[in-house]
């Protein structure tokens, strides 16, 4: 068993350097099978879930060569196969985007069902839904969709979303590239990584307008063809930096970061009483006194994002009074409250309601990264926390985070990873 073990109390100081969007390359490497030629992906997070999906492109015969560290070449040029792989595919949210893409460039594609964090129901209609208006035939087989345009090509169609969805938004988006004629979604997503998307795409030679308000325009093209696009920086995991500075105190300046993005969160820290200034492509976060009370609502971008969710909620945990927070996007993703209150949070949750009670000090305890952003939420947590916390199932935390050890001990955090044996992890088991 691997886990984070963190001595908390020590406030964090210096530079920290933010990764690559991962809800932006989960969503533009698959989007690459539809360009016929080489794509160069620049500023790519070394995530497990990008690990997954660049494992899945290349078992349908894509070529993908490193260039350095954060740059990677993608050749989709001689893929012919439309079935992707079971056992990678069902561990990962953003392999529907594979549905979108293959469909968009042969018109049948065969995916597994997609996996993620479990944050309540997590239903695709509104994806199939795009599908089918663009002319596919869509059915869940033996654990796949199974989707298929008769004609061989989608054709356009105009698409009204139920739900505010990113991941349909995106995936008729990909669909939408190379369908004859003129794809219209309307109530469409807005978050930073839809704009991404769509400023990839359209430097392949696509043809795409309005990405970023609620009505996106995509004239279908004959053919992409190859070019070089750099990611967005990682709006979430610079939010989580400056949600673990607001908790342990200090002063860090998170950098390569576009602060357009972030002005939802530092807007709820500043309420908290978090100092934030904007230099450039950088922002200084600073919290020497007592952080007071807030609520804080999750919504579609540009409202406050539900991956910041837990972050913000191991914040609230410190400041003084009671704080409403209402989660606006997800059924359940609250199950990280157990294992805070194991270190001390008053926190009571009643449905998509947490009420938290600022308490002066959390205590450190072992815990367990019940998803990606609960993870995150626990080392906040542990940083600002009297004692030793110790994180277990660590895995589903670097899935998004690149790093996220050696950033920290950067900055001054008391952090390792450690490796017990398999006899002791018995021992823990038994007991
Ligand atoms: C994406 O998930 C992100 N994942 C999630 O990030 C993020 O929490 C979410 O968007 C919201 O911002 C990826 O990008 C891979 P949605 P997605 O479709 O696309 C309902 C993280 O921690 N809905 O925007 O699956 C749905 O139930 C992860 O990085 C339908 O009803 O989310 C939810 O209530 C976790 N029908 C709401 O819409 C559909 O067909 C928003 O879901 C689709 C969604």
């Amino acid at each position: 068993m691997t886990k984070y073990v963190i001595r908390g109390g020590n406030p964090l100081h210096g530079e920290v350097v933010i990764s690559g969007a991962k809800n932006a390359a989960v969503a533009i490497i698959p989007a690459a099978l539809l360009v016929d030629g080489v794509c160069r992906i620049e500023n790519v997070p070394q995530i497990s879930d990008v690990t997954l999906i660049l494992g899945i492109l290349e078992d349908l015969g894509a070529q993908i060569r490193t260039v350095n560290r954060t740059t990677l070449d993608i050749d989709c040029s001689n893929i012919r196969k439309c079935r992707a792989s079971y056992d990678m595919a069902r561990q990962i949210r953003a392999s529907y985007y594979l549905v979108g893409a293959l469909l968009g460039r042969f018109g049948n594609a065969y995916v597994p069902m997609p996996g993620g964090c479990d944050l309540g129901a997590r239903p695709i209609d509104q994806h199939e839904k795009g599908f089918y208006a663009m002319g596919a035939r869509v059915q869940v087989i033996n654990g796949y969709i199974d989707a298929k345009a008769p004609a061989g090509r989608l054709h356009g169609a105009h698409i009204y979303f139920d739900v505010v969805s990113v991941g349909a938004t995106m995936n008729v988006m990909i669909a939408a590239v190379l369908a004859d004629g003129l794809t219209v979604i309307e109530n469409a997503a807005k978050e930073p990584h839809i704009v991404d998307l769509a400023n990839f795409l359209n430097s392949m030679g696509a043809d795409i307008m309005g990405a970023g308000t609620d009505v996106i325009k995509i004239r279908g093209v004959p053919r992409l063809c190859g070019g070089t696009y750099s990611i967005i920086p990682d709006q979430i995991e610079a939010g989580t930096y400056m949600a673990a500075v607001a908790a342990a105190g200090g002063e860090v300046t998170i950098q390569n970061i576009i602060p357009k993005h972030l002005d939802c969160i530092s807007a709820k820290l500043i309420e908290m009483g978090v100092e934030i200034t904007e230099v450039g492509d950088s922002l200084t976060v600073r919290r020497n006194g007592p952080l007071t009370k807030t609520n804080v609502k999750t919504l579609p971008y540009p409202g406050f994002p539900t991956d910041m969710q837990p972050q913000i909620a191991a914040v609230l945990c410190l400041a003084q009074g009671t704080s409403i927070l209402t989660e606006g996007v997800w059924d359940n993703r609250y199950r990280f409250a157990d294992e805070f209150r194991r270190m001390g949070a008053n926190i009571q949750v009643d449905g998509k309601i947490a009420v938290i009670e600022g308490v002066r000090q959390l205590t450190g305890a072992p815990v367990s990264a019940c998803d990606l952003r609960a993870g995150a939420g626990m080392i906040i947590a542990g940083l600002a926390a009297e004692g030793i916390t110790e994180i277990d199932q660590i895995y589903h935390i670097e899935r998004g985070y690149e790093d996220i050890v050696p950033k920290l001990a950067g900055l001054g955090a008391d952090i390792h990873v450690e490796t017990t044996s398999t006899e002791e992890d018995w021992h823990i088991h038994a007991v």
